[in-house]
């Protein structure tokens, strides 16, 4: 239905305003989070090299439960603070994993994954949910990717809301 093609010689800025002006676009006047969270892990999915997962853990209390993704099947409850995606929820604060094996606690829903990238999707200064990417190639994510998915982290968090329900506590 949509086609979208990054050309793969570009910089990295340009990728991910590349990526960023996709998702924008993919994204605008749909109310619905889930729709749009999962139109953007396809997104990301079919225009990132080396990947073996893209996709979010959404936010409810004290854990992290699957959301919309694109990969095997994987773990769908993650206790904040655990993990790479928990550390990076219970922090508020992206973690950038070179080398997942010598990450304490990392969770292997995948045995390929070899590196990973995880950025809090924030509002209001509380976590709602986190975007989590995956690597068979260790030392994949480089500190470009990080500050372009950070963007498109902060893009996403604005077209989810309609997935958020606020229960006097933060859930999303
Ligand atoms: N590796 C993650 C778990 C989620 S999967 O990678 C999809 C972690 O350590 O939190």
């Amino acid at each position: 239905m949509h086609a979208f093609a990054v050309d793969p010689s570009l910089s990295p800025e340009a990728f991910y305003a590349e990526l960023l002006s996709a998702a924008d676009a993919l994204t605008e006047g749909e109310p619905d989070g889930i729709a749009n969270m999962a139109n953007v892990a396809a997104l990301i999915w079919q225009l990132v090299p080396d990947l073996n997962w893209a996709g979010f853990y959404r936010r409810m209390g004290d854990e992290l439960v699957l959301g919309p993704f694109c990969g095997k099947p994987a773990c769908i409850r993650i206790p904040l603070g655990r993990g790479v995606c928990g550390t990076a929820a219970a922090t508020g604060a992206t973690q950038r994993v070179p080398d997942v094996h010598a990450f304490p606690g990392h969770i292997a829903c995948d045995a390929a994954s070899r590196s990973e990238l995880v950025v809090p999707l924030m509002r209001a200064d509380q976590v709602v949910a986190v975007l989590d990417l995956d690597s068979p190639t260790p030392h994949r994510f480089t500190p470009a990717d990080q500050a372009g998915f950070e963007r498109l982290a902060a893009l996403i968090v604005t077209r989810t809301l309609a997935a958020c329900v606020d229960l006097g506590e933060v859930s999303c």
